[in-house]
């Protein structure tokens, strides 16, 4: 009961400060376009998701959702979703390996005709064990960098067997969600589970993409001295313009208090820099898969390992070293910390929405491709989110266009 009581006060909030879905919300209710679809949901099992699940539900689809990932479910919200508001949720949070398919299967055992998944796992299992659902799918919506790279990877082999929309690559997805949304929470998990000073500290960010910006910005602000690896020259180059160091990561290790791994590639630190890492140091990653930290060979060199908090394991090496790995090498900010702010996930989860009505409207015409999502769809989450803040812009004028499409003119 007071699993249930929670779940219903963090959905309440979070829809109180989801002004953007507020009115898309409206809109597709008023249009009637998802009436009676069946969509099928792999994300975060949280107050933002189940915000968005609900505006869907709303709308008039039959809706089931599961985690994308085993330890990042909020157990309030999940039974608040199933057990208030009807809304079928198969998620817990540290379900096993078996218990996260099972939930998926379950998922898509709804039938769907329209996808939305974080990291691609749905979209994996309908191409390789649920292919019997395959031809009942309109098509699909993808929230992540990595599971984007993984549909790539298909569409590439020519294997991709619906469209997909790449809900990653909206702008009002990436430059929000990936920069100031992993640059706030991953701190939030951090101090969750440390409460450990930040300022005075070397603080080490694998990868300068999006995440790693917003990281790497919070970290100078808190105080720390900041360090940045990269494999691309072009980010390493704008990573010290921006005001950090940049080394190859077997250097760092030597210095950090703590390293945050946000780059979607795995092994990011490995046996040859737990060989080398300073005694102490506090490892946590914030990219997709539990894998950039390699817990495998940081088992294979410890000799001890306990629980030391809640999310903190603390691994000691042969020659005494010990270092601290959080949430188990899962996204930190979501496995110890709240998840991206509301108003955050509330224009990343508009252009979820309104992706999916544009599945429902154009899947007869759409290709067995990776899409981008519609710029309209980008320029009306932000006029609604402009509008939200009470902040007018200006407009071009009639003459301003002309000038602008015609080469003849500003000579
Ligand atoms: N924690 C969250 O809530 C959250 C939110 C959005 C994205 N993500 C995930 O974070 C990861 C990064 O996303 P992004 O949008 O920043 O991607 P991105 O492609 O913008 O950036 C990744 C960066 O990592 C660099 N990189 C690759 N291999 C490296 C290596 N061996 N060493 C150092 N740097 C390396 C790349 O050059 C690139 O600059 C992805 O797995 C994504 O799915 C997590």
């Amino acid at each position: 009961m007071e699993l249930l009581e929670r779940g219903k006060l963090r959905l309440e909030w979070a829809r109180e400060h989801m002004d953007v879905m507020k009115s898309v919300r409206k809109e597709l209710k008023d249009s009637g376009v998802l009436e009676g679809m069946r969509i099928s949901m792999a994300l975060h099992v949280e107050a933002k998701t189940g915000i968005l699940a609900l505006t869907l539900q709303e709308a008039g689809a039959k809706v089931r959702l599961a985690s994308c990932n085993p330890l990042s479910t909020d157990d309030s919200v999940a039974v608040a979703l199933n057990e208030e508001y009807g809304l079928e949720t198969y998620a817990k949070k540290g379900e096993s390996n078996e218990e996260y398919y099972a939930n998926l299967n379950k998922v898509l055992d709804l039938r769907p005709q329209i996808v939305i998944d974080d990291g691609s796992d749905l979209i994996f299992l309908l191409h390789t064990e649920r292919k019997e659902l395959l031809s009942g799918i309109w098509g699909a919506n993808e929230e992540t960098t990595t599971g984007v790279i993984r549909l790539r990877a298909l569409e590439k082999e020519g294997e991709l067997e619906f469209p997909v929309i790449d809900v990653n690559d909206a702008y009002m997805k990436h430059l929000f969600d990936n920069r100031y949304g992993t640059g706030q929470s991953t701190f939030d998990g951090i101090f969750t589970s440390t409460n450990l000073l930040m300022a005075g500290k070397t603080f080490v960010v694998a990868g300068y993409g999006w995440c790693g910006r917003g990281i790497a910005m919070r970290a100078k602000g808190l105080g720390a001295d900041v360090i940045v690896t990269e494999v691309d020259p072009i980010k390493a180059i704008e990573a010290r313009m921006d005001g950090f160091r940049v080394m190859p990561m077997l250097e760092a290790v030597k210095q950090a208090d703590f390293i945050v791994s946000a780059t979607g590639v795995k092994d990011i630190v490995g046996k040859e820099h737990f060989e080398a890492i300073k005694n102490g140091c506090v490892l946590a990653n914030s990219g997709h898969f539990d894998n950039e930290i390699s817990k495998k060979d940081l088992e294979d060199m410890a000799i001890g390992k306990r629980r030391v908090r809640d999310f903190v394991d603390e691994y000691t090496l042969k020659d005494g070293r010990k270092l601290y790995l959080l949430g188990e090498g899962r996204l930190i900010n979501l496995a110890a910390g709240q998840g991206h702010p509301v108003e955050i996930m509330d224009m990343s989860f508009a252009i979820q929405a309104l992706s999916a009505e544009y599945i429902a409207k154009n899947h007869e015409k759409m290709e067995k491709r990776v899409y981008q999502v519609p710029y309209e769809i980008d320029e009306k989450v932000g006029r609604i989110k402009l509008d939200s803040l009470g902040i007018e812009i200006d407009s071009l004028t009639e003459e301003q266009i002309r000038y602008m499409n015609d080469w003849r003119e500003g000579t």
